[in-house]
């Protein structure tokens, strides 16, 4: 069990774009270390460049996230070489958070429908219809292959701040 560390933003490497992974063999390590990296910290979701690895790789899931309290389960998933398709125009703004923007808190809008498709660790195909908080959890991982961070995408500066002055009631990271 290894918990790595999680890049912050400011980090040049969150922003680069992430490799399609072509050797499966090489991912259990990997998807073990970031398994354990999120249940430490708490995360609904983290992408393989938060620790430093640029691969095509996120996974997400909770039974209950702390962080997240108002938010039915998801199912555990890594997903590998990922792609999300919009299944209508309808999109929905919530707020989100990241574990490489600690501390903070922003309001993104998202489509509301997506269906994603991609590898498991294995390399078995998974094709998933989905809406919201799962829909949002994967545009947000799967932006992070792309280099992109949720701030970026925050349409109204004043929907960005710190945690413990929006949610005071959510334990503090
Ligand atoms: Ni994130």
């Amino acid at each position: 069990m290894a918990i790595r560390d999680v890049l912050k933003m400011g980090e040049p490497l969150l922003l680069e774009r992430s490799e399609r992974v072509t050797d499966f063999e090489e991912l259990e390590a990997l998807v073990r270390d970031m398994r354990d990296t999120m249940e430490a910290l708490d995360g609904a979701g983290l992408a393989a460049p938060q620790i430093g690895v640029l691969k095509r790789v996120v996974i997400f899931g909770f039974r209950h996230n702390p962080r997240y309290p108002q938010q039915e389960p998801l199912p555990l998933t890594v997903l590998v070489n990922p792609e999300i398709e919009p299944l209508s125009t309808e999109t929905a703004s919530d707020w989100e958070g990241c574990l490489s923007v600690p501390g903070m808190r922003g309001k993104v809008e998202r489509h509301q429908f997506i269906r994603y498709t991609g590898l498991d660790q294995h390399g078995n195909a998974i094709r998933r219809e989905v809406e919201g908080f799962h829909a949002r959890v994967v545009q947000h991982e799967c932006d992070h292959l792309d280099g992109i961070l949720y701030p970026m995408r925050i349409a109204d500066m004043r929907d960005f701040g710190f945690e413990d002055v929006l949610f005071p009631a959510l334990p503090q990271s």
